[in-house]
């Protein structure tokens, strides 16, 4: 992660500070705008539905069914979080498959975007937007549900500046209920935008950390030079990760990276 390096001199404090990433989300909306949702959230509703058939088949087990019971009702709302769901590729999936979403970005546009997909999707798909709330803020400041089965970020954690990266990654994790999903994407250290102070990197290993406890159902790490989704060439190192999380434990301390 970025660190800010300070020093004292006989003039007083010095803040050696790197440039801070400024990215112009708009243009990055209409760029992906036919862009179909990420590969992250398609296998992660894949192997989940999947989890959910074997569980109901088990339930069905005449021996299973009374104990059962009272998880089968609970388990019939699924809920979603989509962090930093720009124009809504992920959150309009999670919809279609029967999720009620809590759709987050700090960019007024983004939410006004995805609105208007819903809207115009509610001719062929009745009703899909009563099963979505958004919240137009950052990250630190999200009201969080109480319990969550999925949280997706597509590649938007890393703009979450680092020194509040810990406490939001702390209420993700908590907000998750036993069995939760996690599924999205962190930039890697050399990553060319994680020189910037206000991007979250991680190495490999301090991902590993971060990751403590979760059941890691896929790990993918990939670096290579290509562009941006608005054509600026751009080197990319980026964990694709796919974890199932077990109940947190109150009082659980994240290892600070
Ligand atoms: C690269 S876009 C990803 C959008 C979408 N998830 C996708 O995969 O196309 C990152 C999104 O995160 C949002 N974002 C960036 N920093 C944020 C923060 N600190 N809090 C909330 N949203 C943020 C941006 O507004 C942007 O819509």
């Amino acid at each position: 992660m970025q660190v800010l390096t300070a020093w004292n001199t006989p003039v007083g404090w010095i803040v050696k500070m790197s440039p801070s990433f400024h990215a112009d989300w708009p243009s990055y909306y209409a760029a992906v705008s036919i862009q179909p949702p990420r590969h992250t959230l398609i296998r992660t509703l894949t192997l989940f539905e999947r989890e959910r058939r074997l569980d109901a088949q088990a339930r069905s087990q005449p021996e299973a069914r009374e104990s059962r019971k009272s998880e089968a009702t609970s388990a019939r709302v699924l809920r979603a979080a989509d962090l930093g769901c720009g124009n809504g590729r992920d959150t309009i999936l999670l919809l279609e498959r029967g999720w009620q979403v809590l759709a987050i970005d700090a960019e007024r546009q983004a939410i006004a975007t995805l609105r208007d997909r819903v809207q115009k999707r509610a001719r062929h798909t009745p009703n899909l937007g009563q099963h979505l709330t958004t919240q137009s803020c950052s990250f630190a400041d999200i009201d969080w549900p109480a319990s969550l089965q999925l949280i997706n970020a597509s590649f938007s954690l890393p703009f979450c500046p680092p020194d509040r990266f810990l406490g939001v990654w702390q209420a993700i994790r908590q907000v998750l209920q036993a069995g939760g999903w996690f599924c999205g994407q962190f930039f890697g250290d050399r990553d060319e935008w994680s020189v910037y102070d206000n991007v979250t990197s991680v190495s490999r290993s301090e991902l590993l950390v971060l990751l403590q406890g979760a059941k890691i159902i896929e790990l993918e790490e990939e670096e290579y030079d290509g562009q941006t989704a608005t054509g600026t060439p751009k080197h990319w190192h980026i964990f694709h990760v796919i974890v199932q999380f077990p109940k947190a434990t109150s009082g659980e301390i994240l290892t600070e990276c």
